[in-house]
């Protein structure tokens, strides 16, 4: 029991003052929820009796620089460990075992022996500030999270194209201009056109932090031992740097200072330009300001998503290639960050980049964040180079971690608590040499999405707890069951902090399937401490409702809402709803003549027939189409009749979706021989930029037929005007579903 007798020793030789710190936190917690307030002692200056946490420096064998050991007895509390670090991290253990806020309980620490060390040495978080800016108090909260759960690395990506966020004092239009956007509030702000300040009394949205925040959020975060790594994003998705500063760009007298958000803009510049020197020059000066206020052995520079299209038309460039015997703009690119690395290297520190910085030649010392999936890191790791794992698949948080239907809106995809508490940040194909230079893994926030803090919060929460055991704890003893069971308390701290986090957790999924010709539904949830309940009428799931045992038939329109009880008690959510639309094609199964649907596979082969309809949110239900022409057969098994026939379709034009040019309908009795029912043009224009979804239908006199073909002509092209236009194939196809009546 924690109360005002118990005195905090500290064993420290020679390292009192930052022990002492280190136990001031644990003090300051215990002080906060209980209002008791703990007396600190130095042992060998005074007898020590009653009640003991002992906070021991001291040679601890097999927990590394990280780990620590504790033992809490009736009488005491010995937490040793060989660096401070290790006596935070035992804090952290100690603080799970009480409550998250005041309530004037007693404070009780139970009896426990623990020996704890970390599996991995990068446990990181990513933030981006640029999309969105989040404020100095703000960074600090984002901190403390990623301190109570024993991650050791804030990547703050402090500069992107939508904004830069560091006071550089050597050129002060970075932040005077460049941290300062005229946002459009009708638009999600990503696909809007973005207008950096040049007149200041027009710009509504933005901020960048001062040096001396900076500073002070550096100091705040050593305490925490926590690792800022800053990143400065070049040579692409740098349109900020480059709106302030032009000269630095491959083509300075066409710049605009008109900005889009969108990385592959075509009103601006993306790019410095690696023809000209000057640019090496700022980029370095940059760097100087940056290292010297964060102590960072890494500095990461980005290096993803270039496009080098302002490269191959420069001549800067071209002479650059030529006079460096560079053969393609990859290895242009490979030039840029090796005379970057050089720099970094020469000034004490480590180059870090996306895993684009292994196109056209790694530089030598680099380390390798990898993104679009593990084969860049893995490529990376098998030559000798050292790796963080932050693969889109689990470890994007911008992405759904729930059903898209009851998550706030997101950029996409889906990565669910349990998919990033089964992630093995190393791959099994490397060796253990190879392995040795998987450093850990990251999570990594986008904030396309997530326009505020609170929203910062839901998305990482309780995803970020899953990744601190992933990142910690041993796979042998890592069990999903079991991490739920110990989430709740954490969920319940969550709430009574007021953090805002995701039940995407409980929720239940509907998920159809077509079997022998008919539509199936499964109700399946990831928690695997509960039970499902489900009803068919639209009515709100309870306890008294069906519990669902096996799939269940879809032979009529239908509203489905399940929901999970946990205890005989269900979990306070909203429930899991899907609507099915019934008709005489629901749950036949569709054969593609292209199936191309590499980015929104919706339900796969079961899209069209599954009863779902799609709304303008694109992650959902739609089959989508690169470039192609949509041909979907149907063969029914046995003579149909019909007099109406429909496709689902969706125009998103900021999302380069469009509208079929038309819609054909043809029937057969013999799968070879097919007769037009009805062909439906187009005469929505493809410059409409509403989002919006409609049915192209047709009803003609009834038919009779064994077998449907219905093509959906790709518009091909993005039209004149749009960013994709002049590229063939660019334009995208969504549909949802064939209606037979
Ligand atoms: C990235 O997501 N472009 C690193
Ligand atoms: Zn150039």
């Amino acid at each position: 029991m924690l109360d005002g007798r118990v005195k905090v020793a500290i064993q420290a030789p020679g390292h009192i003052k930052e022990v002492t710190a280190v136990a001031r936190f644990f003090t300051h917690a215990v002080d906060q929820l209980s209002g008791e307030q703990l007396q600190m002692v130095q042992t060998g200056q005074q007898s020590l009796n009653g009640k003991i946490i002992y906070f021991k420096l001291a040679k601890t064998p097999s927990v590394g620089a990280e780990g620590y050991q504790l033992l809490v007895t009736p009488e005491a509390i010995h937490l040793q460990a060989n660096q401070p670090r290790g006596l935070f991290y035992g804090i952290q253990s100690l603080l799970q075992t009480m409550p998250k806020i005041r309530t004037n309980q007693l404070l009780r620490i139970p009896c426990m022996e623990i020996k704890d060390s970390p599996s991995f040495r990068w446990r990181g978080m990513m933030l981006d500030v640029s999309r969105h800016f989040f404020a100095p108090e703000l960074v600090k909260e984002f901190i403390d999270l990623l301190a109570t759960y024993k991650m050791n690395t804030f990547h703050w990506h402090l500069v992107d194209g939508a904004g830069w966020r560091i006071e550089i004092k050597k050129y002060p239009k970075l932040t005077s201009q460049a941290a300062w956007r005229v946002d459009d509030f009708d638009q999600v702000w990503n696909w809007s056109d973005i207008k950096f300040n040049r007149n200041p009394d027009s710009a509504t949205y933005g901020g960048y932090y001062t040096q001396d925040q900076i500073r002070d959020i550096v100091t705040y975060a050593a305490k925490r031992y926590i690792t800022i790594v800053p990143e400065i994003e070049m040579p692409g998705h740098s349109e900020a740097a480059m709106a302030a500063y032009p000269e630095f760009s491959c083509l300075p007298h066409k710049s605009s200072f008109k900005q889009s958000g969108n990385f592959y803009a075509h009103t601006t510049q993306s790019n410095y330009c690696p023809g000209n020197d000057s640019a090496f020059i700022f980029i370095e000066n940059v760097l100087k300001e940056v290292m010297a206020l964060f102590p960072s052995k890494y500095i990461h520079v980005g290096g993803d998503e270039v496009d080098k299209t302002s490269w191959k038309n420069c001549p800067l460039c071209q002479a650059r290639m030529k006079k460096e015997g560079l053969k393609t703009e990859e290895e242009l690119q490979s030039y840029f960050m090796q005379r970057i690395e050089r720099f970094l290297n020469a000034n004490g520190r480590k180059m870090i980049g996306w895993d684009e910085i292994l196109e056209g030649g790694l530089a030598p010392q680099a380390t390798v964040m990898s993104w679009r999936g593990e084969s860049g890191g893995i490529k990376a790791a098998q030559m000798g180079h050292d790796v963080v794992m932050s693969p889109g698949t689990p470890l994007y948080f911008d992405h759904y971690q729930g059903d898209p239907a009851s998550e706030p809106r997101a950029i996409g995809g889906f990565n669910t608590l349990k998919m990033v508490y089964n992630y093995k940040p190393v791959p099994a194909q490397l060796s253990q040499a190879e392995a040795s230079h998987v450093l850990g893994a990251q999570a990594n926030l986008w904030t396309e999405y997530i326009p505020t803090y609170e929203q910062v919060e839901y998305m990482i929460l309780p995803r970020m707890l899953a990744l601190s055991e992933v990142l910690w704890s041993p796979e042998s003893v890592r069990n999903w069951k079991d991490f739920n069971r110990r989430l709740r308390p954490q969920l319940v701290g969550f709430a009574q902090k007021g953090l805002h986090y995701s039940k995407g957790n409980f929720k239940v999924d509907i998920k159809p399937e077509n079997k022998n010709g008919q539509l199936m539904l499964s109700l399946e949830t990831e928690n695997e401490n509960g039970v499902i309940y489900y009803t068919t009428d639209g009515t709100e799931p309870t306890t008294g409702s069906t519990c669902y045992t096996a799939p269940f038939l879809v032979d009529h329109s239908m509203r489905v809402k399940a929901g999970l009880a946990i205890n005989h008690s269900m979990v306070k959510a909203p429930a899991a709803t899907r609507t099915f639309t019934f008709n005489k094609a629901t749950g036949k199964s569709v054969k593609y003549v292209h199936l191309n649907s590499k980015y929104y596979p919706a339900n796969g082969l079961a899209t069209l027939t599954d009863g779902m309809r799609g709304t303008t949110e694109i992650g959902h239900q739609w089959h989508a189409f690169s470039g192609q022409d949509m041909i979907a057969q149907i063969d029914f098994g046995q003579t149909t009749t019909a007099g109406y026939m429909a496709l689902g379709c969706l125009q998103q034009y900021d999302q380069w979706i469009f509208y079929p040019k038309w819609v054909k309908f043809e029937v057969s009795m013999d799968g070879k021989n097919f007769k037009v029912v009805a062909t439906i043009d187009n005469t929505v224009p493809t410059t409409d930029r509403a989002g919006q979804f409609k049915d192209f239908s047709a009803k003609f006199s009834t038919q009779s037929f064994r077998y449907l073909r219905v093509t959906a002509k790709n518009l091909g092209e993005c039209p004149a005007g749009h960013p994709g236009a002049g590229k063939p194939g660019s334009a995208w196809l969504f549909c949802d579903e064939i209606i037979v009546q």
